[in-house]
Protein backbone atom coordinates (compact mmCIF):
# COMPACT_ATOMS: atom_id res chain seq x y z
CA UNK A 1 0.00 0.00 0.00
CA UNK A 2 1.12 3.67 -0.61
CA UNK A 3 -0.07 6.34 1.36
CA UNK A 4 0.99 9.49 0.07
CA UNK A 5 1.22 13.29 2.60
CA UNK A 6 2.02 16.50 1.54
CA UNK A 7 5.59 16.40 1.82
CA UNK A 8 6.79 12.37 1.77
CA UNK A 9 5.28 8.99 0.49
CA UNK A 10 4.83 5.80 2.98
CA UNK A 11 5.33 3.00 0.48
CA UNK A 12 6.56 -0.99 0.64
CA UNK A 13 10.24 -1.72 2.07
CA UNK A 14 12.09 -2.77 -0.66
CA UNK A 15 15.37 -5.10 -0.21
CA UNK A 16 17.24 -2.52 -2.27
CA UNK A 17 16.59 0.13 0.96
CA UNK A 18 18.70 -2.53 2.76
CA UNK A 19 22.16 -0.97 2.57
CA UNK A 20 20.86 2.82 3.67
CA UNK A 21 18.84 1.53 7.15
CA UNK A 22 22.19 -0.44 7.47
CA UNK A 23 23.83 2.78 7.51
CA UNK A 24 21.77 4.72 8.90
CA UNK A 25 21.64 2.31 11.98
CA UNK A 26 25.44 2.19 12.04
CA UNK A 27 25.16 6.10 13.04
CA UNK A 28 25.52 7.11 16.70
CA UNK A 29 23.37 10.43 16.21
CA UNK A 30 20.93 8.00 14.86
CA UNK A 31 20.67 4.99 16.47
CA UNK A 32 20.58 6.61 19.92
CA UNK A 33 17.13 7.28 19.09
CA UNK A 34 16.22 3.31 18.25
CA UNK A 35 15.81 0.68 19.38
CA UNK A 36 18.04 -1.16 16.58
CA UNK A 37 21.53 -0.58 16.59
CA UNK A 38 24.48 -1.76 14.05
CA UNK A 39 23.08 -4.19 12.10
CA UNK A 40 24.94 -6.03 9.03
CA UNK A 41 23.31 -6.45 5.66
CA UNK A 42 22.08 -9.73 5.99
CA UNK A 43 20.50 -9.25 9.09
CA UNK A 44 18.78 -5.90 7.60
CA UNK A 45 17.67 -8.06 4.57
CA UNK A 46 16.34 -10.35 7.11
CA UNK A 47 14.54 -8.16 8.99
CA UNK A 48 13.35 -6.33 5.64
CA UNK A 49 11.26 -10.17 5.10
CA UNK A 50 10.11 -10.55 8.21
CA UNK A 51 8.58 -7.13 8.26
CA UNK A 52 7.02 -7.70 5.23
CA UNK A 53 5.05 -11.18 5.90
CA UNK A 54 4.11 -10.05 9.64
CA UNK A 55 0.47 -9.77 9.81
CA UNK A 56 0.47 -7.58 12.85
CA UNK A 57 2.43 -5.13 11.29
CA UNK A 58 2.29 -2.58 8.72
CA UNK A 59 6.06 -1.49 7.82
CA UNK A 60 6.43 1.24 5.44
CA UNK A 61 9.53 3.47 3.55
CA UNK A 62 9.54 7.45 3.67
CA UNK A 63 10.19 8.52 0.28
CA UNK A 64 10.45 12.10 -0.17
CA UNK A 65 8.09 13.39 -3.13
CA UNK A 66 10.59 13.08 -5.68
CA UNK A 67 11.40 9.44 -4.69
CA UNK A 68 14.52 9.94 -2.30
CA UNK A 69 14.48 7.62 0.55
CA UNK A 70 14.82 8.88 3.98
CA UNK A 71 13.52 6.27 6.64
CA UNK A 72 10.97 4.15 7.72
CA UNK A 73 7.25 4.13 9.64
CA UNK A 74 6.22 1.03 11.58
CA UNK A 75 2.32 0.82 12.37
CA UNK A 76 0.67 -1.44 14.61
CA UNK A 77 -3.29 -1.38 14.07
CA UNK A 78 -3.07 -3.36 17.57
CA UNK A 79 -6.55 -2.63 18.52
CA UNK A 80 -9.68 -3.01 16.42
CA UNK A 81 -11.84 -0.06 16.30
CA UNK A 82 -9.81 1.58 19.40
CA UNK A 83 -6.09 2.02 19.23
CA UNK A 84 -3.03 1.92 17.02
CA UNK A 85 0.88 2.30 17.31
CA UNK A 86 3.51 3.52 15.33
CA UNK A 87 7.38 4.13 15.45
CA UNK A 88 9.12 6.66 12.87
CA UNK A 89 12.95 7.07 12.38
CA UNK A 90 13.91 9.58 9.52
CA UNK A 91 17.48 8.07 9.37
CA UNK A 92 18.95 10.93 6.83
CA UNK A 93 19.95 13.10 9.15
CA UNK A 94 19.57 15.95 6.08
CA UNK A 95 16.20 15.85 6.63
CA UNK A 96 15.70 16.11 10.38
CA UNK A 97 14.02 19.51 11.23
CA UNK A 98 12.53 20.42 8.16
CA UNK A 99 8.82 18.70 8.42
CA UNK A 100 9.16 15.48 6.86
CA UNK A 101 8.99 13.40 10.14
CA UNK A 102 5.44 15.77 10.79
CA UNK A 103 4.21 15.16 7.43
CA UNK A 104 4.83 11.25 7.58
CA UNK A 105 2.81 11.14 10.87
CA UNK A 106 0.28 13.13 9.73
CA UNK A 107 0.00 10.86 6.93
CA UNK A 108 -0.23 7.74 8.91
CA UNK A 109 -2.62 9.53 11.08
CA UNK A 110 -5.02 10.29 8.32
CA UNK A 111 -5.38 6.86 7.81
CA UNK A 112 -5.45 5.94 10.90
CA UNK A 113 -8.63 7.92 11.74
CA UNK A 114 -10.06 8.32 8.27
CA UNK A 115 -9.49 4.97 6.77
CA UNK A 116 -9.44 2.80 9.57
CA UNK A 117 -11.78 4.74 12.81
CA UNK A 118 -9.32 4.15 15.13
CA UNK A 119 -9.91 6.36 17.93
CA UNK A 120 -6.35 7.02 19.15
CA UNK A 121 -3.05 6.52 18.41
CA UNK A 122 0.09 6.33 20.43
CA UNK A 123 3.95 6.04 20.49
CA UNK A 124 5.29 2.14 20.17
CA UNK A 125 7.64 1.02 22.10
CA UNK A 126 6.31 3.01 25.11
CA UNK A 127 6.67 6.54 24.10
CA UNK A 128 9.81 8.76 23.62
CA UNK A 129 13.02 8.66 24.74
CA UNK A 130 13.41 11.96 27.08
CA UNK A 131 16.41 13.06 25.55
CA UNK A 132 14.46 13.27 22.25
CA UNK A 133 13.60 17.15 22.48
CA UNK A 134 13.31 17.06 18.11
CA UNK A 135 10.65 14.46 18.37
CA UNK A 136 8.53 15.30 21.63
CA UNK A 137 8.07 18.79 19.39
CA UNK A 138 7.33 16.98 16.23
CA UNK A 139 4.49 14.98 18.15
CA UNK A 140 3.40 18.01 20.23
CA UNK A 141 3.17 19.93 16.72
CA UNK A 142 1.13 17.66 15.62
CA UNK A 143 -1.26 17.46 18.49
CA UNK A 144 0.09 14.11 21.08
CA UNK A 145 -0.08 14.95 24.52
CA UNK A 146 2.11 13.53 26.82
CA UNK A 147 0.54 10.78 29.15
CA UNK A 148 2.84 10.51 32.01
CA UNK A 149 6.31 9.18 32.62
CA UNK A 150 8.14 5.85 32.74
CA UNK A 151 10.59 6.43 35.08
CA UNK A 152 14.22 5.58 34.45
CA UNK A 153 13.14 2.92 32.31
CA UNK A 154 16.85 2.32 30.55
CA UNK A 155 20.28 3.27 30.95
CA UNK A 156 21.90 5.68 28.12
CA UNK A 157 25.14 7.25 27.81
CA UNK A 158 26.40 7.25 31.97
CA UNK A 159 22.80 8.01 33.37
CA UNK A 160 18.90 6.68 33.66
CA UNK A 161 16.38 7.77 31.48
CA UNK A 162 12.76 8.44 31.32
CA UNK A 163 10.05 7.42 28.68
CA UNK A 164 7.76 9.67 27.86
CA UNK A 165 4.03 7.55 26.50
CA UNK A 166 2.10 10.23 24.31
CA UNK A 167 -1.10 9.90 22.21
CA UNK A 168 -3.52 11.59 20.35
CA UNK A 169 -7.12 10.87 20.20
CA UNK A 170 -9.35 11.35 17.17
CA UNK A 171 -11.20 14.39 18.21
CA UNK A 172 -7.61 16.43 19.01
CA UNK A 173 -6.18 15.47 15.25
CA UNK A 174 -9.74 16.93 13.78
CA UNK A 175 -9.37 19.73 15.58
CA UNK A 176 -5.90 20.28 14.78
CA UNK A 177 -6.41 19.29 11.30
CA UNK A 178 -9.94 21.92 11.07
CA UNK A 179 -11.72 19.40 9.64
CA UNK A 180 -15.40 18.75 9.91
CA UNK A 181 -16.01 15.01 10.66
CA UNK A 182 -19.03 12.97 10.76
CA UNK A 183 -18.75 9.26 12.14
CA UNK A 184 -19.66 6.58 9.48
CA UNK A 185 -19.13 3.94 11.99
CA UNK A 186 -21.56 3.07 14.66
CA UNK A 187 -20.33 3.52 18.41
CA UNK A 188 -21.24 0.81 20.81
C1 LIG B 1 11.68 12.55 15.36
C2 LIG B 1 11.54 12.78 13.85
C3 LIG B 1 10.61 11.73 13.26
C4 LIG B 1 10.90 14.15 13.64
O1 LIG B 1 10.84 14.39 12.27
P1 LIG B 1 11.42 15.79 11.70
O2 LIG B 1 11.14 15.83 10.26
O3 LIG B 1 12.85 15.94 12.14
O4 LIG B 1 10.52 16.80 12.54
P2 LIG B 1 9.87 18.17 12.09
O5 LIG B 1 10.81 18.98 11.27
O6 LIG B 1 8.54 17.88 11.52
O7 LIG B 1 9.65 18.84 13.53
C5 LIG B 1 10.73 18.94 14.43
C6 LIG B 1 10.51 20.12 15.34
O8 LIG B 1 11.46 20.07 16.40
C7 LIG B 1 12.22 21.26 16.41
N1 LIG B 1 13.55 20.89 16.87
C8 LIG B 1 14.60 20.44 16.16
N2 LIG B 1 15.64 20.19 16.97
C9 LIG B 1 15.22 20.48 18.22
C10 LIG B 1 15.83 20.43 19.50
N3 LIG B 1 17.09 20.01 19.65
N4 LIG B 1 15.09 20.81 20.57
C11 LIG B 1 13.82 21.21 20.44
N5 LIG B 1 13.18 21.28 19.24
C12 LIG B 1 13.89 20.91 18.16
C13 LIG B 1 12.18 21.77 14.99
O9 LIG B 1 12.46 23.16 14.95
C14 LIG B 1 10.72 21.45 14.64
O10 LIG B 1 9.81 22.34 15.26
P3 LIG B 1 9.16 23.56 14.45
O11 LIG B 1 8.50 23.00 13.24
O12 LIG B 1 8.24 24.19 15.43
O13 LIG B 1 10.31 24.48 14.07
C15 LIG B 1 12.94 12.75 13.15
O14 LIG B 1 13.73 13.84 13.57
C16 LIG B 1 13.69 11.46 13.38
O15 LIG B 1 13.32 10.43 12.82
N6 LIG B 1 14.73 11.49 14.23
C17 LIG B 1 15.59 10.33 14.49
C18 LIG B 1 14.84 9.11 15.04
C19 LIG B 1 13.83 9.47 16.10
O16 LIG B 1 14.07 10.31 16.95
N7 LIG B 1 12.68 8.80 16.03
C20 LIG B 1 11.60 9.01 16.99
C21 LIG B 1 11.70 8.06 18.13
S1 LIG B 1 10.37 8.25 19.28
Amino acid sequence: MILKGKKTILRPLRMSDAPRFVKWLADPEVNKFANRHGVTLAEEKEWIRKAKKNKEEMSFAIDTKDGTHIGSLLFFPIEKDLGASFGISIGDKNYWGRGYGSDAINTILKYSFEKLKFHHVRLAGNGVFDYNPRAIRAYEKIGFVKEGLLRERFFYDGKYRNIIPMSILESEWRKKNGKIYSKTKKLA
